[in-house]
């Protein structure tokens, strides 16, 4: 075994019995797979990318051959959704081929695949909420990448659960909630894009469901919207940060907030206006409170 990778758990006898080997876990969900696998007594093995690059396809097999695991969580990506427009065969290197090539490993070697996708592979046209029967039409070099790496899982491997998830945070990296309450610390007002919709969710919410997908043993394989409630704008997220950190005596002042259309904050590329997920009955993995995942990461 590499010594430089975690590995922790016993075999717990109340759910099938996994055994999980995580990729990219120092991001925002992978750091919260490994906590979360360390809490539950969840036998797992983890690499972040300098020990497990998943573009690098021999290495990918040679990992998953060694450790036999029964589930791969594939929480690694290209996420830098602006500089993809640039860096396009990294995003797709990573994105795609990563993809295809833990979907090949898993096919052959008869592990689960977990694999995370987002809501940006709509084009945010839609009145209401997605589901996983609508068209995809990705508006972004990301959202196409992230696509594509669906396609691959789709075509390579038989037994892959798919899951899109929409705006996440958390404690770990870099995240809407981390900047809010660094611009509070000193602005009194601030202005937050109120025309595209959406739904955050909390990265150690997504594990939980990630992990409950490959610990039970009577959900279907296939794709799967991960439904977050309520729907709101970023505008009104921030206004619920300020809310949250300010009844918890971690900012002084709010800030005023005032809503701007995406005009006013231009980026190198366009986020669709509306990417709410949710989900037909066929595919319900449960809906998540973000506001609860919120309050608990503030708190
Ligand atoms: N963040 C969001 O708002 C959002 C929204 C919708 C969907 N998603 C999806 O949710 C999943 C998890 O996102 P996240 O927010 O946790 O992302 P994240 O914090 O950016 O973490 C991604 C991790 O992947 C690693 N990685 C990058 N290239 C790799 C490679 N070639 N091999 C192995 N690891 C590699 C990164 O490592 P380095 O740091 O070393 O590069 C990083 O630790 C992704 O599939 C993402 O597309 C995210």
């Amino acid at each position: 075994m590499n010594n430089n990778v975690v590995r922790s758990g016993s075999n717990p006898t109340n759910f099938v019995r996994p055994h999980i080997l995580i990729t990219g876990s120092n991001g925002q969900v992978g750091s919260e797979l490994v906590v979360l696998c360390r809490e539950k007594n969840i036998p797992f093995v983890a690499y972040n990318s300098q020990q497990l690059d998943i573009t690098d396809s021999d290495r990918v097999f040679a990992e998953i051959k060694k450790q036999q695991p029964t589930a791969v969580i594939n929480a690694a990506a290209y996420t830098a959704v602006d500089n993809a427009e640039i860096e396009l065969s990294k995003a797709y290197a990573v994105n795609k081929e990563g993809a295809k090539n833990l979907a090949i490993a898993c096919e052959e070697l008869n592990a689960v695949l977990v694999h995370i996708s987002t809501d940006y592979v709509f084009d945010g046209e839609k009145d209401g909420p997605y589901l996983e029967t609508d068209k995809t039409n990705p508006v972004s070099v990301y959202g196409a990448s992230k696509l594509a790496g669906e396609r691959e899982v789709v075509e390579f491997c038989s037994k892959y659960f798919i899951v899109r998830v929409s705006w996440v945070f958390g404690q770990y990296g870099n995240n809407f909630v981390k900047t809010m309450l660094g611009l509070a610390k000193n602005h009194t007002e601030l202005k937050v894009v109120d025309d595209q919709f959406g739904a955050p969710t909390s990265a150690d919410q997504i594990a939980e469901k990630l992990v409950t997908l490959v610990t039970s043993a009577s959900i279907n394989y296939g794709t799967y919207h991960l439904e977050s409630n309520p729907g709101v704008t970023w505008y009104e997220f921030a206004n619920k940060i300020f809310q949250y950190a300010h009844d918890a005596k971690i900012i002084k002042n709010i800030p005023r907030v005032h809503p701007i259309d995406s005009t006013h904050y231009p980026k190198p590329v366009m986020r669709p206006k509306n990417s709410k997920l949710a989900s037909t009955s066929q595919f319900d993995l449960g809906t998540i409170d973000w506001e609860k995942g919120l309050e608990k990461l503030i708190r």
